[in-house]
């Protein structure tokens, strides 16, 4: 063997080290994304075209919130190439996201748009969509090196002022932009934007779309590439869905292109949207092809402050490099730097801190000696220390999760939770969890899980993130679902997970799942779990009134024929027993007659939601859960919805006169309005509805009654 190696050795003549030397040089940090930008979310023409549009629609979100502006956000996607063969893997499109945030200085255009890794973002402690700086310029870069073509962006950081049109390629080699065209122009948005199609002059012309008004400053970004259009999972559609979701502060107007490349299901979970849209003033809407997802909330999210890092948050090394830092900034003493340089660091724990590394609260930073700053180090994880201030994150809060909600997924139950901020590695976070269940979702399916971090959907590597592990570490069967083992919960149900961090943990740079640290995902169950134990209340509740309902039916069915034989036998008023067994029944079975919305809200208007984070819609009951029982507690669901509280319907309207009929034997009809009670009470006008029991002296019950043992306070049935 070795014999073989040194022959092999000595007939090649390898390079020297003098010859390596040559070709050891810099890699732009462009040119190692251009070659792995996979790395970047831009891995194949449709997962490249929906990247590009989320790097765009964060950073306009992300702008706008800064700027305390109420976004308004328009997606349009041009095809380029509408006489492709259809056989076309690919075809070039000219995304263009507009913004009426704040705008962009002129001078900053070339850093922001032609150079990876440049931001405003990565240095501080906010919870903000972007982190990196590599968002919206590698979605440039990418469209430069499919397409050849510059961006284009208009920008107008002041209302009364020109705006700048600037046209600029990235050299990958530089990491630098190169301007072809830079002029001032009068038109923002860009005039040519209001008539790409019908739908857009439609909508223009009633002032909803990129009107002059509405984006009085802002800026609007254009970037030509390859890419791919096609609905479904993991498409543009979905993801400005869930984003209008996460965000229902946000208007948001989308301009599909004119052909879908594939026939992929129709994965939205909106897909009721147009069928609502005429009933919810909040639903998305379309005008000619352009897609509305209105405002929910007119409330911006709270203001969300920096933070200085948290001293158990930091490693050795970045404490040395933090000491360096200031010593060339500021050369203050180690006293003044612990305390502007960390956050919950009193000027008593600073002196305590100084004492602790062997140096006196007059100590220049700059001369801390390596040995003191480990002993500062070892101080920091041993001393006593508030958390870190929460008022860096601005959660979505239940409220709004629950509109947010509500207006995409057409459930009969929602309920959400916010827990309180908790910390991973010194870095604050807060989890929250909302469900819906019932209603249009498929009942036979694994639940859906949707995934947000700071307000961002996650729609790739589901099985790499910590919220996906999160709902299949929870034991869903302790609140009446299926779960087959290591799972997620079958049944019609949505979950939906929100991270909000000043620093999300992403497995990879195109921030696509959220690492798995224990401290996360504990959190991340906890909050399910609220949201579970809520869910398996109203459906315990539902079974029990349903089981209920069942016995006042069993009992209505013969108190006719007893009270007639009684009447026979000692000469009482038939009629007035029936109404006295009547009233027993009623008593008994008195859970029947309960109101679904005790534990929570039931949504009687629109915009009608409270914090209490539980949402109840009885009308959205639907027949698909009936007709499919699917989990342990889906029998229960069987039953038609007669002791919801229901929207008052037209009163006269007809209604099948059993609650528990089979309910294969129900008209398919979504049961919406209050039926029963009233046909209970007056027997004589019960409408002869088909598997009804009959009259109430014509029993159609041909088995006898079981033997009642009688008790002294006059008829009882059990
Ligand atoms: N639409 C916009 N309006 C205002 N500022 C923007 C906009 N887009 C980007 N920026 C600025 O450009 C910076 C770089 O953006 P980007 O490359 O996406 O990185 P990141 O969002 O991770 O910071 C942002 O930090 C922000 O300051
Ligand atoms: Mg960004």
């Amino acid at each position: 063997m070795e014999a073989v190696s040194e022959t092999t050795a000595k007939r090649r003549k390898g390079a020297t080290a003098e010859e390596m030397a040559t070709r050891q040089r810099d890699i732009s940090v462009s040119e190692f994304f251009a070659k792995n930008r996979h790395l970047l979310g831009f891995d194949n023409p449709r997962k490249a075209l929906l990247t590009a549009v989320k790097e765009a629609v964060d950073n306009s979100l992300d702008a706008c919130e800064e700027a305390s502006i109420l976004p308004e956000i328009a997606v349009i996607i041009e095809d380029l190439q509408p006489d492709r063969p259809a056989t076309a893997k690919s075809s070039r499109y000219r995304l263009t996201v507009v913004d009426n945030g704040p705008g962009i200085v002129r001078k900053q255009v070339e850093n922001i748009f032609g150079r990876l890794l440049y931001g405003s973002k990565f240095h501080r402690l906010k919870m903000s969509r972007g982190q990196q700086g590599i968002g919206i310029s590698a979605a440039g870069m990418y469209g430069l090196i499919t397409t050849g073509r510059p961006m284009v962006i208009h920008t107008k950081p002041k209302a009364g002022s020109a705006a700048h049109h600037i046209e600029l390629a990235m050299n990958t080699k530089t990491n630098r932009a190169e301007v072809t065209t830079d002029e001032e122009v009068k038109d923002f948005p860009p005039a040519r934007l209001a008539t790409i199609t019908s739908g857009t002059r439609a909508l223009v012309a009633e002032g909803g779309f990129v009107s002059p008004e509405t984006f009085r400053t802002g800026t609007s970004v254009s970037i030509e590439l390859e890419g791919r259009y096609q609905r479904g999972r993991g498409s543009v559609d979905e993801f400005l869905e869930l984003t209008a979701i996460a965000n229902p502060h946000a208007r948001i107007t989308f301009v599909p292109p004119s052909r879908d490349a594939g026939s992929e299901d129709d994965a939205s979970i909106l897909a009721h949207a147009e069928a609502n849209a005429a009933t919810k003033a909040t639903a998305t809407t379309e005008t000619g092809g352009v897609v509305i997802y209105p405002r929910g909330v007119q409330d911006l999210p709270p203001e969300t402050r920096e933070i200085q890092p948290h001293p158990k948050g930091i490693e050795l090394g970045i404490l040395l490099q933090m000491l360096k830092d200031y010593e060339a900034t500021e050369k203050g003493s180690l006293f003044n730097f612990l305390q502007e340089r960390f956050c919950r660091v009193s000027s008593a724990t600073a002196a305590q801190m100084c004492k602790a590394a062997g140096a006196t609260s007059r100590t220049r930073a700059g001369d801390v000696e390596a040995p003191q700053a480990e002993k500062l180090f070892t101080f920091f994880q041993e001393v006593k220390l508030p958390p870190p201030p929460t008022d860096c994150l601005a959660p979505i809060g239940v409220r709004q999760l629950l509109a947010g909600l509500l207006k995409g997924v057409r459930a009969e139950f929602y309920a959400a939770s916010s827990r309180s901020a908790e910390v991973y590695r010194g870095r604050p976070f807060q989890i929250e969890a909302a469900i819906a269940f019932g209603g249009d979702l498929p009942a036979d399916e694994p639940a859906r899980v949707i995934r947000f971090a700071n307000r961002v959907p996650l729609l790739f590597q589901q099985s790499a993130c910590s919220s996906f592990k999160a709902v299949l570490e929870t034991g869903w069967k302790n609140y009446n679902l299926q779960q087959p083992r290591g799972s997620l919960p079958v049944g019609p149900l949505v979950i939906m997970l929100h991270m909000a961090s000043v620093w999300v943990p992403f497995t990879s740079e195109s921030k696509e799942a959220i690492a798995d640290y224990d401290e996360i995902r504990k959190e991340m169950k906890l909050a399910l779990m609220e949201c579970g134990r809520k869910l398996g209340t109203y459906l315990n509740k539902r079974a029990k009134m349903r089981r209920e309902g069942e016995r006042r039916d069993v009992f209505e069915r013969y108190i006719g024929e007893i009270a007639k034989a009684v009447g026979a036998i000692t000469g009482e008023d038939a009629k007035r027993l029936y109404d006295a067994l009547q009233v027993q029944a009623k008593r008994k079975t008195a859970v029947a007659d309960q109101q679904l919305d005790e534990d929570g809200k039931v949504l009687r208007e629109q915009g009608e939601l409270d914090d209490d984070g539980v949402l109840i819609v009885p009308t959205a009951m639907s027949d698909a859960v009936v007709s499919a029982p699917v989990t342990v507690a889906m029998p229960e669901l069987a039953a038609p919805p007669a002791r919801a509280k229901a929207k008052p319907s037209t009163p006269a309207s007809p209604k099948p006169a059993s609650r528990s009929a089979a309910p294969s034997s129900k008209p398919p009809a979504k049961p919406a309005s209050k039926p029963a009670p009233a046909a209970l009470s007056k027997p004589s006008a019960k409408p002869a509805a088909k598997p009804a029991p009959a009259a109430p002296f014509k029993p159609v019950a041909p088995r006898p009654p079981a033997p009642r043992r009688p008790s002294q306070d006059g008829p009882t049935l059990f």
